[in-house]
């Protein structure tokens, strides 16, 4: 068991934990959000919740949830759903190796827990793609387990009370909050506990916007009773995401359907469907150079000459280019340009999962946001276009 005196953080004397836990609790009686999730100790059901939570907002996630369970009512229903129907769950969402390893998680449960969702921690942290935070909330809230639920919000408001000197975005560090938490973790009621840690750390003691003096806990915070406030949690900056540049395609057959492409499994949104789309990076890093209009237009036409052979089409491009369409990744910034053109042979030669759809089927296809983007971006191409 890690020692807090080693990191330089006192731990309270019992009477002052137990008022902590008394004040805490208080509050959240008072003042929690009524949330879907929150009407249900079903693990499946808190499963899905927290999964969803990780890297959304609540107000985002409510739908979702629902439409899910909607969907997918029991774990059997989601351990056999096809690819396709899960991707479109999820879609928009982001992060979609999540609702993968949900899957895979579901297909252990069947096989190796008779469809019974494990209940306890051990259990619940061996499946696929739930993690110490995730199988702390799912232990407490499902069954009352005294496990501490450890995220960005826990860690700020933790290193706030104890004016924790630990970077709270290293990983490495994450192990000092939990010891905090294992020793302030309310063993009657731990899922409330969490919970309203939760609450406070999305709200009142958010990142952007803290207001501490509405902070029920504040007497106990070392940062508000020092002033030192502004310089809790320690936060170091982490890397950008790396700026891609990239070339999507808009090809229409003479039946007005449109050219979407599959992206192959195990890459970035790999199972979604998407305009075909080229890295244009180099080529552009030219153009950076140069600028002048010749290189503009060698540059669209080794663009054009490489979409024709990489899809073995030979399409009527239209003049303008359009966009740019902007999206970010936590790894990635994306600025796509969009070429459109057309074909009259609509036969597909390529070895690649290629498919001619009319827009109004498009809803048929699970696509991530920069797709939905770039339809958009089309849209209102058109409209602007048409006089
Ligand atoms: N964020 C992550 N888990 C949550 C929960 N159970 N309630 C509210 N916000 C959350």
């Amino acid at each position: 068991m890690l020692n807090l005196q080693d990191y330089g953080i006192t731990m309270w004397e019992k009477d002052k934990i137990a008022a902590f836990r008394r004040t805490l609790l208080h509050w959240y009686d008072q003042e929690k959000r009524d949330l879907p999730w929150r009407r249900t100790t079903n693990p499946y059901h808190i499963w899905i919740s927290e999964i969803m939570l990780q890297q959304t907002q609540v107000q985002t996630v409510i739908p979702y949830y629902e439409r899910f369970l909607d969907w997918f009512p029991q774990v059997a229903d989601l351990a056999h759903a096809p690819e396709e129907k899960l991707l479109k769950a999820w879609e928009g969402l982001g992060y979609y190796s999540r609702v993968r390893n949900m899957q895979k998680a579901a297909q252990q449960i069947m096989d190796e827990h008779q469809g019974h969702f494990p209940s306890t921690y051990e259990g619940i942290a061996s499946l696929k793609g739930i993690g110490p935070y995730t199988a702390g909330a799912i232990a407490s809230i499902a069954f009352n387990l005294p496990e501490p639920a450890v995220d960005g919000n826990v860690m700020r408001v933790m290193a706030r009370l104890f004016e924790v000197d630990y970077d709270i975005g290293n990983p490495k560090n994450r192990k000092i909050f939990q010891a905090i938490m294992e020793i302030l973790i309310d063993p009657k009621r731990p899922g409330d506990f969490n919970q309203a840690l939760m609450d406070l750390g999305t709200d009142i003691e958010s990142a952007k916007n803290p207001r501490p003096d509405e902070s029920p806990i504040r007497f106990f915070s070392a940062a508000y009773l020092h002033g030192t406030m502004d310089k809790y949690p320690i936060k170091l900056p982490k890397k950008k995401p790396r700026p891609l540049h990239i070339q999507a395609f808009i090809i229409r057959n003479e039946q007005g359907q449109f050219l979407l492409e599959k992206n192959n499994a195990g890459r970035l949104l790999g199972g979604f469907w998407s305009f075909p789309i080229v890295e244009t990076n180099l080529i552009s890093k030219q153009l950076d150079l140069f600028e002048t209009d010749t290189n503009h237009v060698l540059e669209t036409v080794s663009q054009k000459a490489v979409f024709q052979d990489t899809y073995q089409l030979m399409p009527q491009w239209s003049n303008a280019s359009f966009g740019p369409v902007k999206h970010t990744f936590s790894h990635q910034k994306w600025t796509i340009e969009l070429l459109a053109g057309h074909v009259s042979q609509p036969t597909l030669k390529s070895d690649r999962q290629l498919a001619w759809v009319a827009l109004a089927d498009f809803d048929n296809y699970p696509f991530a946001t920069p797709q939905k983007k770039m339809v958009q971006a089309y849209l209102n191409h058109l409209e602007n276009a048409t006089p």
